[in-house]
């Protein structure tokens, strides 16, 4: 195996890694958090991961955020379900999904002063819009979920997949974008005593109204001024709750038994954003597992051995084309020689992306011949992902 288009196994030795498997992390850490760009297989490798842990007989769940319908199905999970539920076929896994509005509201129940502030709240059409559209709110909603999880003691261990954002550190932002929100100098200024929702308006053509309004519409769309008053009169002395608690979810995904898994496809965007992330987790000092690259092209190796691709070619060439086994073959070889120069492609996009990183580890999963949406589909992506299938 010396020719460096052998296979991936060969050439993804390029990429310093202090490992090639994520089995010590199912089988120690206590939280593990699957983040990467969209459509990357988070929900999938944190499935995988989920299942792996609880055949080792630790008490598991996945939080799951978006799972597919067959994923979902699978997993034991309906749209309207968001407790804990177990899954069918798999001893010590629980699944759960995270429905965003639903934990917000459970929040504002959590911390707001009286009942009828609570209702003043859950009615206010600005909080509707935010807890619906706030960006960043479903990656805090996600790490709430994760805080209830932890305090219950039920699990040794809890994997969680983040939301499909298009900016995968939002995932690291949201508790401190939505309490500097809540606790913004501008919002303390519309708090002060004597602004009444009636006379919000006018105050809101005033000095400073500007600033305001830019920081209230970077946080939502559109904003209806009257709700806006009284939505942040009725938030008044819940805000220490919400910070106390979005420091203790930061204090929770920092602990060395945390895992952030940061997943890509094998395309050089993703890459690049995965890369990014690494260098952002490092930076806050959250305990990076490493990389998976996910749906990475496997060179049918085994099938050519390691024949140079140039005497593939020519290989090829000298067959001939009437006989009808020989055109077969040759089609076969040339599907051969493109399979390896798509996997020559992905292994540079890696080398390109984690050069001079080192990730702790770096675990590349083929692409699957389907949908991965069972969990025997979900076995096999569980097995690359800890090794147990070699390259
Ligand atoms: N290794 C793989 N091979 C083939 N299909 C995969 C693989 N990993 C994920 N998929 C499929 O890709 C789609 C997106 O995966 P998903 O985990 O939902 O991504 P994300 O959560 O990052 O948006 C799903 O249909 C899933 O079944
Ligand atoms: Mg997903």
């Amino acid at each position: 195996m010396s020719d460096a288009n052998g296979g991936g196994a060969v050439v993804s030795g390029l990429v310093q890694a202090r490992s090639r498997s994520l089995d010590d992390v199912v089988a120690r850490r206590h939280v593990i958090v699957c983040t990467g760009a969209g459509g990357v297989g988070k929900t999938t490798t944190a499935a995988a991961l989920a299942i792996e842990a609880a055949r080792r007989g630790r008490r598991t769940i996945v939080l799951t955020i978006d799972p597919a319908r067959r994923l979902a199905q699978s997993l034991g999970l309906s749209r309207l379900d968001t407790a804990p539920r177990p899954v069918p076929g798999v001893d010590g896994l629980d699944a759960m999904m995270l429905d965003m509005k639903r934990t917000f509201d459970e929040i504002v129940e959590r911390h707001a002063t009286s009942p009828d502030r609570v209702q003043r709240i859950l009615d206010n059409r600005f909080y509707q819009q935010l807890s619906a559209s706030l960006a960043g709110t479903q990656e805090y909603m996600a790490m709430e979920k994760l805080y209830d999880l932890d305090q219950t003691g039920r699990y040794d261990c809890i994997v969680i997949d983040t939301p499909p954002t298009r900016n995968a550190l939002d995932f690291l932002d949201a508790p401190k974008r939505l309490t500097d929100f809540l606790e913004g100098r501008f919002l303390k200024m519309f708090l002060s005593p004597g602004i009444a929702a009636g006379r919000f308006a006018t105050r809101a053509v005033g000095v400073g109204t500007g600033l305001f309004m830019r920081a209230a519409s970077r946080v939502t769309g559109a904003v209806v001024l009257d709700d806006l008053a009284e939505f942040f009169q009725s938030f008044e002395g819940m805000y220490e709750g919400f910070k106390q608690r979005a420091q203790a979810v930061y204090h929770l995904l920092q602990r060395p038994d945390s895992a952030f898994v940061v997943v890509s496809s094998p395309e050089p965007p993703s890459l690049r954003e995965a890369s990014y992330f690494l260098r952002r987790l490092a930076r806050d000092g959250m305990p990076t597992a490493g990389v998976v690259v996910n749906r990475v092209t496997v060179a049918p190796g085994g099938h050519v051995g390691a024949a140079p691709t140039a005497e593939l070619m020519e290989a090829a060439a000298a067959l001939n084309p009437d006989d009808d086994i020989e055109r077969a073959t040759a089609v076969l070889l040339e599907l051969a020689i493109e399979a390896r120069a798509i996997v020559g492609r992905q292994q540079q996009a890696i080398e390109a992306a984690f050069h001079g990183l080192t990730p702790p580890r770096l675990v590349e999963v083929p692409l699957a011949g389907g949908d991965v949406h069972d969990v025997d589909g979900l076995r096999w992506i569980a097995d690359h992902l800890t090794g147990a299938t070699a390259a």
